[in-house]
């Protein structure tokens, strides 16, 4: 687990980059799966981050304005038997100052009369807007009456922005504890996907292979699947988001497994893996297993500090691209079909996303002009793939394709940390080699 150093330490940066402004950053709520149950609780990432407060309905206040041990406000559910009957332990407001290095604690029942104080003599707020919708209206009659007592106290409009550049930028950038945390959790990862290959058998349904995977996750100690586990035999793995895991997986398909857990403090695994269900590739499957196998190869080691997630993009589309003209699947010339996209029919998402306490992490991959530049401690996926199916429709002047490539869904993905030279591959344990995943 990250600890309470490392918390702390990052408030101190993060104060340091607000200059005199406030900000707030709200926990998350509990949301309801049905009637009146509800999800099992996940905080908010960017709240977990700053506090490592692990309950529902809290907000943090960031005040540094204020003098020392009046800076860094918690509001929290307070201790009270009977709810904790229902819903479990709560740390109280004792437990947010001991155990959370909060400077003053209140019940979040007193947010709303509290907060106008606390924000006089803040130049601007840091809040985004539009995502937490029980807090705004609280924040936003707090700058109101700010507003109407401005005339008489000659405060100046207090500015509204968001935190987030300040925050997804730390984000962004993992420190060494959270590079051993995300290593742990594609380390698990990795081994339940090799789990669920030894024990994939024809007939098998894909709600087995999950129940394999997810069983391995929860017997680590994870908190279980990071997102809904996708395991999609055949055509099913041409649904980019499938995760309705109910057939059956057949002899002569091949599978994709996209899965990974979700550490107790949050830090995940993403890995693709696509092979044979009987072990065996067929001549066409093999022949775009090959293809996109070289493409994650060629952006993988595209990685340097310095490149760009568009450039990984950039690698990893040519030799998709070359490799399905080469197989008369797409026609005309290379750069070409980049240009007009008309390859978008057979791969049409991005190559990977930046990974961390949110699987598809925060931080920008662009700012204005320029594509973010990789950096020692960044970690993001690498994830090409290649769907061969009749939903979308071939584009004017591409060949149609034959019935024999249709419900070829393969994707390889792996999780990748940018080192001081190059990059690590962390998810090196899940096999992708042809002759490592096929039986002889
Ligand atoms: N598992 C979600 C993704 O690969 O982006
Ligand atoms: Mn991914
Ligand atoms: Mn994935």
């Amino acid at each position: 687990m990250i600890n309470s150093q490392t918390f702390s330490n990052r408030r101190d940066l993060f104060f340091s980059k607000l200059g005199r402004n406030a900000a707030i950053i709200p926990a998350a709520t509990l949301m309801t799966h049905h009637s009146d149950c509800e999800h099992a609780f996940r905080q908010h990432s960017d709240f977990w981050y700053l506090t490592g407060f692990d309950e529902p309905n809290a907000i943090a206040l960031f005040l540094p304005h204020k003098p020392i041990g009046e800076k860094y406000i918690l509001f929290v559910l307070p201790k009270e038997k009977e709810a904790e009957v229902w819903q479990g332990f709560r740390y109280g407001l004792e437990g947010a100052i001991e155990s959370f290095g909060a400077d003053i604690a209140h019940s979040i029942e007193e947010f709303p009369n509290l907060l106008g104080n606390y924000l006089i003599g803040a130049e601007g707020l840091a809040f985004r807007l539009g995502k937490h919708l029980h807090v705004e209206p609280l924040i936003l009659k707090a700058l109101s009456e700010q507003l109407d007592r401005s005339q008489r106290t000659g405060e100046t409009a207090m500015q509204l922005f968001p935190p987030c550049p300040i925050l997804h930028q730390l984000r962004l950038k993992k420190e060494n504890e959270e590079i051993q945390r995300i290593k742990e959790a594609v380390t698990i990862s990795a081994k339940a996907h090799e789990l669920a290959r030894s024990m994939l058998k024809p007939g098998m349904s894909e709600r087995e292979i999950q129940a394999i995977i997810e069983k391995y996750f929860l017997d680590q100690g994870t908190r279980g699947p990071a997102y809904g586990s996708i395991v999609a035999g055949g055509d099913n793995a041409c649904v980019l988001h499938y995760t309705s895991n109910q057939s059956e997986l057949n002899s002569g398909d091949l599978v994709l497994i996209d899965a990974g857990c979700s550490l107790i403090d949050y830090y995940n695994g993403d890995i693709t893996r696509t092979f044979p269900i009987n072990g065996k590739f067929t001549e066409q499957q093999k022949a775009i297993y090959e293809i996109v196998l070289a493409a994650q190869k060629e952006a993988i080691n595209s990685i340097v500090p310095g490149q760009t997630a568009e450039g990984i993009h950039s690698s990893a589309l040519k030799v998709l691209v070359e490799g399905l003209v080469d197989l008369r699947l797409l026609k005309g010339k290379v750069d070409s079909i980049i240009e007009e996209g008309s390859y978008r029919h057979l791969y049409m998402h991005r190559t990977g996303h930046w990974l961390g306490l949110d699987v598809h992490d925060v931080g920008a991959y662009r700012l204005g002009e320029y594509p973010v530049k990789l950096e020692q401690g960044m970690v993001l996926t690498v994830e090409p793939g290649i769907y061969i199916s009749d939903r979308i429709p071939v584009p004017k002047g591409q060949p149609d394709i034959d019935l024999e490539w249709k419900g070829i869904g393969i994707r390889i993905e792996d999780d990748v940390l940018i080192s001081d030279k190059g990059y690590e591959v962390l998810s090196s344990l899940a096999l992708k080699e042809i002759d490592e995943i096929q039986c002889s």
